[in-house]
């Protein structure tokens, strides 16, 4: 009884998949970079960075696409490093969908179960039920060329989970459609995640996307995943830079850290930092930038000058000159204010000690 209670705490802990020292290079091209990473079930994890960083490239890895120049990868326990991707426990939506023009999209669902020489009723079955969880029963024996966009995207959703894989790889899965039906279909992969409970995996360069759909998200740039963790720690907890500026807005400011004391060349300091000597930034987002009255308790302050205000409605944004010639931006509530400003005004600006990041300037 104790091994057993044992050996399942030890399954439910255990990632289902491992990538460890995962690379592949085209000639010179290192594209992925020695990764290690693991997913557990029923994560709906988004590898999330810019254009060329190596995204596509790690789903196809993962899904036997493509094999690695190096490392190891397991899905289950099992090590499905040189498998070919009918035998791993995957399947992958591609970015341009790559359904069969030719056939309905009941036929296009079907295929794979045909394939597999599922019989026939349990092939009608599966293809119904999946056709009723992306709702495109209306239509089902149309043929694909005569959907739009978002059914497309559906019929292609359909097809990989009526294999019913434990992984779904989904490369930039709603990067072709357009703003309001992309947030619509976010709300439905979220809804499909929650109803068949899998592990998806999604490739994107949308952080907003990242943000919204995601509970894990790794930050890929030139082929390393350069930080890993849940949306809100990597948006309140950027450990560089680049995760700083890549993922929602950011103020950088530049300083120097001596003997734990960070002097910014906006002119003030900011003490007990700890952390080696040397050029450091600052990284403050714009929503927590305050505009100071007198009687305003903050831990950091400091002066500038607005060059610009802009009315957004909920909030007004304010782009402030300091002392040091850098610029900040501060998105402040329009509730909050309690005079009106304008440029040329001489202002003091601060926030809480707890909302700034230091980090070395890499
Ligand atoms: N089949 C290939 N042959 C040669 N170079 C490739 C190939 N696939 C990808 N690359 C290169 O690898 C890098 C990463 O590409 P990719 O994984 O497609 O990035 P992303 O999906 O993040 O845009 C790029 O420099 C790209 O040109
Ligand atoms: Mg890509």
């Amino acid at each position: 009884m104790v091994n057993d209670r044992g050996n399942q705490l030890n399954q439910k802990d255990s990632p289902l998949v491992r990538l460890r020292d995962l690379s592949k290079s085209f000639g010179r091209v290192e594209a992925v970079k020695s990764i290690n990473l693991d997913i557990k079930s029923r994560d709906f994890l988004a590898i999330l960075g810019p254009s060329g960083c190596g995204k596509t490239t790690l789903l196809r890895l993962i899904g036997g696409f493509a094999e690695p120049s190096n490392g190891t990868i397991e899905i289950g326990g099992n090590d499905v490093t040189r498998l070919g991707p009918e035998r791993r426990p995957t399947n992958m939506v591609f970015q341009g969908y790559g359904l069969f023009p030719h056939m309905t999209v009941r036929e296009n669902i079907a295929y794979g179960l045909k394939i597999q020489k599922v019989s026939q009723s349990e092939r009608e079955q599966r293809v119904d039920d999946v056709i009723g969880l992306v709702r495109l029963e209306e239509l089902a024996d149309r043929g694909t060329g005569e959907l739009s966009g978002g059914q497309q995207q559906r019929a292609a959703l359909a097809r990989a989970i009526v294999m019913r894989p434990q992984v779904l790889l989904l490369d930039e899965p709603l990067a072709a459609l357009d703003l309001k039906l992309r947030q619509a279909m976010q709300e439905e992969l979220r809804r499909i995640h929650n109803e068949i409970g899998g592990t998806f995996v999604f490739v994107t360069h949308d952080q907003g996307e990242a943000l919204a759909l995601s509970n894990r998200i790794a930050v890929m740039d030139e082929g390393n995943i350069v930080q890993e963790g849940g949306p809100e720690d990597i948006y309140a907890s950027p450990e560089s830079r680049f995760v700083s500026t890549f993922i929602g807005e950011a103020n950088i400011l530049s300083g120097r850290r001596q003997n734990s004391v960070v002097t910014l060349a906006a002119g003030l300091d900011l003490p007990s930092s700890s952390g080696p000597d040397g050029a450091v930034i600052l990284v403050i987002r714009p929503e927590a930038v305050q505009i100071l009255s007198d009687n305003s308790q903050v831990d950091v302050r400091t002066e500038g000058t607005i060059v610009d205000k802009v009315y957004l409605g909920a909030y007004v944004r304010f782009q402030i000159q300091l002392s040091s010639d850098e610029f900040i931006t501060a998105n402040v509530p329009t509730l909050n204010l309690s005079k009106e400003y304008f440029s040329g005004d001489r202002i003091a600006v601060g926030w809480a000690g707890k909302d700034h990041r230091i980090l070395m300037d890499s």
